[in-house]
């Protein structure tokens, strides 16, 4: 056989900001991104995947500062928790590095130098809002007041939620800094832009060079037909991020050096494993450059990336693969309905493989949003995976170990069924080589019901039962384990720790692509474990109960820090009558316990002077069960009751918080159970 020599391949996934947790929005991109990159590798390719944190910007900086840690810290343990969940998820890359690296500031001070030398950097002076408090220059979404068009007030940035109305936050109605809540003064500031427009031409070629998608193309082409600007690369001090060389107290735009970090990451790599890193970046390089992307950045990696590669003498993209957003059960995922699911809340319930299989199967190489419709993905993969593949070992595996000694038959009785599945993989190849995914995914399916039709109309079982027909069974069940192998090679980018089950069971060396043409024959197999249990709807409903939950504590953390109450939105002026309505009563803490598998929770039993209430009450971190028992406290006894993945909460204890701490409330003594707090 004819051997090719290996493509260089190197694939990115956008950099993940590292202020917040990895959900499953994000968990497309990196499933998709992944599952190409098994399959490059399956099939022998030099394929290299890096990821890093997107660790700079003024929302890191703020967090940092709102947490009380440095944004170091933050960002190395955001980098630890995200590194967690892709691994969890199968998502392997080879290197995962940050952009606030040594490599990082060497490239981006780098590519910024060759763009000024080349007279591509521009720089005047520019208006913008100052928060005198904070003593920092405030993004549009950091400013907010009243709408001038319709006066609704609490409106951020450039946009208002109520009529839809544009402006600049200069137009807004006392504004206010969202951050301090100073009202902002206009000061000018010296910017350095990047000039996009000297690229125009070169940017036009590039986009019809075949490098987007159709979809992207288009979009691009009417921006293109609108204009474009100089783009601001330069933010004043304080700023979390890289000093621009030449400019002290001006630092690189997080948006500059973030794709930067796509080449960080890769040298971090080419210099711990000797990779020859010029041969990848250099202008004419044979290597292959693919991002991966979601379709809110492609301005990003479509305009400005290529622009600033070519500007400063490196090669660009081979191409910018871009995928739709995720929504669930057909809406915008939300975090009141729970359907805001972060990676980790989705581990703890369910299998990890079962969502890879999802995605894979609804992924086309479109932008198109992609639905996770909970039911739909329950029956999926209860159907595909369980019903259908693992159906066929099962079925088979107990007569090659009862029947043939645990051995495969010496020949192959279906030779031209098994050549047609192995014929297939060139097609299912084909498929997931330009990203169409579902695609492979039906093909797949389709050859499991060929299998398990085969196996149905043999009926192992019955000529099991049937003396003198032993060999037979073993035939017809060697070729069903056959048929399983093709399909767990087609399938191991997709559900890779299932796969490697699956290898294990097989006793075989690999599932890569091109082992399919190995036919087991006279092979001993292991004994066969479930490989795949299936999905219970109850662990998705429980799963979207913590999802509520982890927005109660998000929600606590969030406005622990803010200032007193009179600056506090949800404080709004309510009348006598509203008040009368909360039933607040005092109650004594009969018990208190520790609720298992909620490390945030406590589960109060109330007294209210001859009631009991069950409550669960976010005050773990702040009070141990037995110091509670006996103590006095406050409680909204009419709250209706609210029901939780541990149980049913009758009430709400009061309490305040701030970083430092929650404090409940106590009443002076004196006061008994039951009584009513007006
Ligand atoms: N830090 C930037 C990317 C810099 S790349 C040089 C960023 N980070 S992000 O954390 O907001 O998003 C990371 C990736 O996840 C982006 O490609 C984004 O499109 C994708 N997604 C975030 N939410 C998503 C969905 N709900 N659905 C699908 N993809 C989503 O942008
Ligand atoms: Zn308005």
């Amino acid at each position: 056989m004819s051997k090719t020599a290996p493509r260089k391949i190197l694939v990115t996934s956008a950099l993940p900001y590292a202020n917040g947790a990895i959900h499953l929005g994000h968990l497309l991109e990196y499933i998709q991104t992944d599952i190409w990159v098994r399959f490059q590798k399956s099939r022998g390719q030099q394929c290299h995947y890096v990821c890093a944190d997107d660790a700079h910007g003024t929302a890191i900086m703020l967090r940092a500062e709102q947490e009380g840690i440095t944004p170091e810290a933050l960002i190395e343990r955001v980098s630890r928790d995200h590194q967690e969940d892709f691994s969890r998820f199968g998502v392997a890359f080879d290197n995962y590095h940050s952009t606030h690296s040594v490599e990082n500031r060497e490239f981006s001070e780098l590519i910024y130098r060759r763009l000024r030398d080349k007279g591509h950097i521009a720089t005047r002076d520019i208006e913008q809002m100052f928060d005198p408090v904070k003593g920092l220059f405030l993004a549009d979404r950091f400013i907010k007041g009243t709408c001038p068009k319709c006066q609704t007030p609490d409106q951020y940035g450039d946009n208002c939620e109520a009529c839809g109305a544009t402006y600049t936050p200069a137009e807004l109605i006392d504004p206010v800094s969202a951050i301090s809540g100073a009202t902002p003064e206009v000061r000018s500031s010296a910017h350095y832009f990047f000039k996009l427009p000297d690229f125009a031409d070169f940017l036009q070629r590039w986009i019809n060079d075949g490098h987007v998608q159709p979809q992207i193309r288009n979009k691009l082409m009417e921006w293109f037909e609108s204009g474009f600007n100089e783009w601001d690369i330069s933010r004043d001090a304080p700023y979390f991020g890289f000093e621009i060389p030449d400019a002290p107290g001006k630092y690189f735009y997080v948006w500059l050096d973030a794709p930067i970090g796509y080449l960080a990451s890769f040298k971090n790599l080419c210099d711990r494993e000797g990779l020859d890193f010029d041969s990848y970046w250099q202008p004419g390089s044979d290597a292959e450059v693919y991002h991966f992307i979601g379709k809110d950045i492609v301005y990003f990696h479509a305009l400005f990336w290529p622009a600033m590669l070519h500007g400063a003498g490196l090669r660009t993209p081979t191409a910018v693969n871009c995928h739709g957003f995720v929504t669930v059960d057909g809406a915008k995922m939300s975090k009141s309905r729970g359907t805001f699911i972060k990676a980790a809340t989705y581990a703890e319930y369910l299998n990890p493989e079962y969502l890879r299989y999802y995605f894979a199967a609804k992924l086309t190489s479109g932008v198109d949003d992609l639905d996770l419709n909970l039911n739909d993905f329950a029956a999926r993969v209860n159907s595909d995976l369980v019903g259908k593949v693992v159906n066929i070992a099962s079925r088979c595996a107990g007569f090659i170990n009862k029947l043939g000694g645990g051995k495969l038959s010496t020949h192959c009785s279906e030779p031209q069924m098994l050549a047609r599945f192995i014929a297939a993989g060139d097609a299912i190849a084909e498929d997931f080589e330009v990203r169409e995914f579902g695609r492979a995914m039906r093909r797949v399916m389709e050859l499991a019901d060929e299998a398990n039709t085969y196996i149905a109309e043999q009926e192992p079982w019955v000529l099991a039962k049937q003396p003198g027909r032993e060999q037979d069974v073993v035939d017809i069940c060697s070729v069903g384990i056959n048929l399983f192998r093709q399909l767990m090679v087609y399938l191991a980018p997709v559900v890779p720790a299932m796969a490697e089950q699956a290898r294990q069971f097989l006793a075989l060396d690999s599932l890569d692509w091109h082992s399919r043409h190995d036919i087991m024959f006279d092979h001993e197999i292991n004994k066969f474990k479930a490989l795949m249990t299936r999905v219970e709807r109850d662990r998705i409903d429980a799963m979207i109960e913590a999802s509520k939950e982890d927005l109660v504590e998000e929600q606590k953390l969030k406005d622990a820090p803010k200032g007193p109450l009179a600056d506090d939105p949800i404080a709004a002026e309510i009348g006598f009558e509203d008040f009368m309505k909360v039933d607040l009563r005092i109650a004594r803490i009969a018990k208190a316990n520790y609720v298992e598998g909620a490390d945030k929770l406590l589960q109060l039993t109330l007294d209210l002077g001859g009631e009991t209430r069950n409550v669960f009450s976010g005050i773990r971190s702040a009070y141990a069960p037995e110091a509670l028992e006996g103590r006095l406290t406050v409680m909204v006894a009419n709250l209706a009751p609210r029901k939780m993945r541990f149980g049913l909460s009758e009430g709400m204890v009061l309490a305040s918080a701030n970083e430092a701490g929650i404090y409940l409330l106590s009443p002076d003594t004196g006061a008994e159970p039951g009584q009513r707090v007006t």
